[in-house]
């Protein structure tokens, strides 16, 4: 099924792992996906953004405040002063040292680890040739066939599908716009992944996407009851704080 990077086992959606398995370990460094392998994870969701030397790096926010021991915007920083950055103190001393990885890491650590899927989501508006930087280590690595690349950013999922047609694509939506199908559709996008709020008011939603071909990944569910209800919608891919809950759960159904 060429929609899919990673086709969900037979009977239930793919676990995402948000950020990796994030809370176990701090969001977005190795060891929150390393976690989220551990755990049987399908796939790790992780977010990308650009150094002011126009380095991939993995960090959510637009500063580092939040998740490191520094304090600015990423797009300030240079990559040698990135790799300086503690990354797992915040979350606990368990996980002091460990760092904001760079895009290289990642796909060493996805090269390393058979079968998991990536859920790349570039964070703001990419152009082309900052597109690249993601789409050729990926080409490189291999990793091509089990990566979907989305964004909230249309722009950015163009500039994707300019650079390298054959990766497959998804776009993020804050809610269920009229004109979504039309966009994915110029986007040519494999997936559209809106939040579980937006499902739960409009439930006829998972339908429609799937009528046009699409397939769907909900965010951010952590609770046994919204896990519940995405399942019954006929989701493809449920993303999560919680994979390794989230296993037992669909497992003991
Ligand atoms: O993958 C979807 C989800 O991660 C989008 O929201 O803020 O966690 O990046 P956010
Ligand atoms: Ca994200």
């Amino acid at each position: 099924d060429m929609t899919r990077a990673v086709p969900p086992p037979p009977g239930r959606p793919l676990v995402v792992a948000h950020r990796g398995n994030s809370a176990v370990a701090p969001q977005n460094t190795l060891a929150a996906f390393e976690a989220a392998a551990r755990a049987g994870a399908d796939v790790v969701e992780l977010d990308v953004r650009l150094t002011a030397d126009g380095e991939v790096v993995v960090l959510h926010d637009d500063t580092v405040d939040a998740t490191t021991n520094g304090s600015g915007k990423i797009a300030d920083f240079d990559l040698r002063e990135v790799r300086l950055l503690d990354a797992g103190s915040w979350f606990s001393p368990a996980y002091a040292g460990q760092r904001v990885p760079t895009f290289d890491a990642v796909t060493d650590l996805l090269r390393a680890r058979q079968g998991l899927g990536l859920l790349l989501e570039l964070k703001g508006a990419w152009t082309a040739r900052q597109v690249r930087r993601v789409t050729e280590p990926l080409r490189a690595a291999g990793l091509v066939d089990r990566t979907v690349a989305q964004s909230f950013w249309p722009e950015t999922v163009a500039a994707v599908r300019d650079v390298d047609p054959d990766l497959r694509r998804g776009l993020l939506v804050a809610t269920a716009h009229e004109d979504l199908l039309e966009r994915c559709a110029d986007l040519g996008v494999v997936a559209c992944n809106p939040p579980g709020t937006v499902l739960r008011d409009d439930p006829d939603l998972v339908r429609r996407l799937h009528d046009a071909a699409l397939t769907t990944a909900v965010w951010t569910l952590n609770e046994p009851a919204h896990w519940g209800q995405a399942v019954a919608l006929g989701v493809d891919g449920i993303i999560t704080d919680r994979p390794d809950r989230l296993l037992g759960w669909l497992a003991g159904r």
